[in-house]
């Protein structure tokens, strides 16, 4: 195993055509995907998802910037260079594009690397991938007797079947009904995990980001970090928070908040107290780590932008028996770095006089 980085983008832009048709597509796109990472890449139809995404499939070359895939240079390589570059890589494509005159077995068959085993280890390699998709009774079906989702489980056996280091999915649920496009996109995390692959995969499906370790948005061509692109507009924030109740929902968004505004009392977040943050906010919301993230993310950045006009917002979803918890885990924030200042103290006092309580420190505090 090495420690090397397997998608490494830096200052990639990439235009089509040529002479006076040309036009640039990506610009400036820099970014690392790390091995066993879950990235999503979202965004609006025509921004660039596929061109970026067949950049670091090694399927075609950027004019500008570096594209670094399993060590290896893409921009300007020669083409031996990739096609071992690709030999590395599943792909997951929109539709399966599986064969139909072949056999499941067959199909998944066709993504073993020639000459990489022997034929007795390619019969089992190949069946128990398609055991690890679930289509362990189907080995000797054709296509067309499998549902959408299997030939889409069956695309991805085939694509992984090399065990690759880098997978990129396109798209992978689009032709799939919400419970077979969720089940697809948990299994390429859950062999992603194992394998400690690093996941490129391109949705729309806002009901699906929850899987990613991290989200990349795309707007015409340049990346932006989710809070970029949430503080341009708060849409995807609230289908995030729609998944909960809608009580749930703005009782989570004052809480957050609350808990950004006592840790940046004193004008500082320590790490400490961004830890102590994600653990409440995993504990007492029961969130999905991306989720937690999002939140911490949204908050931070809400706070910034709040911090020097009223913030009393709408408070009446913090119902009384949750009343508590909220003032200890803004103590618990507070005291995360060791230290309770009496800046923070004021703050915590603050909020809970907005929240109509009357709060007392901790004696010694
Ligand atoms: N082969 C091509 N030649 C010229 N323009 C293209 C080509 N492929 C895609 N485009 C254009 O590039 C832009 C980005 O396309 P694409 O990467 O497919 O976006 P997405 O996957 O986000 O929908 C679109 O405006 C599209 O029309
Ligand atoms: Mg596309």
């Amino acid at each position: 195993m090495t420690d090397e980085i397997p998608i490494v983008l830096d200052n990639v832009s990439y235009l089509y055509g040529k002479g006076n048709l040309k036009k640039q597509i990506l610009f400036d796109i820099s970014n690392n995907i790390k091995a066993g990472e879950v990235v999503i890449l979202t965004g609006p139809s025509g921004s660039g998802k596929t061109t970026l995404l067949t950049l670091i499939g090694a399927l075609r070359s950027a004019q500008q910037g570096s594209v670094k895939v399993l060590g290896h240079e893409l921009n300007n390589a020669k083409e031996r260079t990739l096609i071992k570059v690709r030999r590395q890589i599943g792909y997951v494509f929109q539709s399966h594009n599986l064969m139909d005159s072949l056999t499941i077995s067959q199909n998944v068959q066709m993504g073993l690397k020639l000459g990489s085993a022997g034929k007795r280890e390619s019969r089992e390699r190949i069946a128990s991938v398609l055991k690890r998709v679930g289509l362990e009774d189907h080995l000797n079906k054709y296509p067309s007797a499998l549902s959408g989702g299997q030939k889409q489980r069956a695309g991805i056996a085939r694509a992984l079947v090399n065990r690759p280091r880098v997978i990129l999915a396109d798209e992978p649920t689009a032709s799939l009904d919400k419970q077979s496009g969720r089940d697809v996109v948990e299994l390429i995390q859950e062999l992603a995990r194992e394998d400690g692959a690093a996941v490129v995969l391109v949705t729309h499906d806002n009901r699906i980001l929850d899987i990613a370790d991290r989200i990349l948005h795309l707007e015409d061509g340049h990346m932006k970090s989710m809070t970029e692109a949430v503080s341009e507009g708060a849409s995807r924030m609230l289908n995030l928070l729609g998944k909960h109740e809608p009580a749930n929902a703005s009782y989570l968004a004052a809480f957050s908040f609350a808990l950004a505004r006592v840790a940046y009392a004193d004008n500082v977040v320590t790490d400490d107290e961004r830890t102590e943050m994600r653990r409440i906010l995993h504990d007492v919301a029961q969130l999905q780590p991306a989720e937690v993230e999002f939140i911490m993310e949204l908050s931070m950045m809400q706070n910034r932008a709040l911090s020097t006009t009223d913030t009393r917002a709408e408070h009446g979803a913090l119902i009384a028996d949750r009343t508590a918890h909220f003032i200890d885990s803004l103590y618990a924030i507070a005291q995360a770095d060791g230290i309770v200042g009496s800046d923070e103290v004021s703050e915590i006092k603050a909020i809970a006089a907005e929240f109509g309580i009357d709060y007392a420190p901790p004696p010694g505090a």
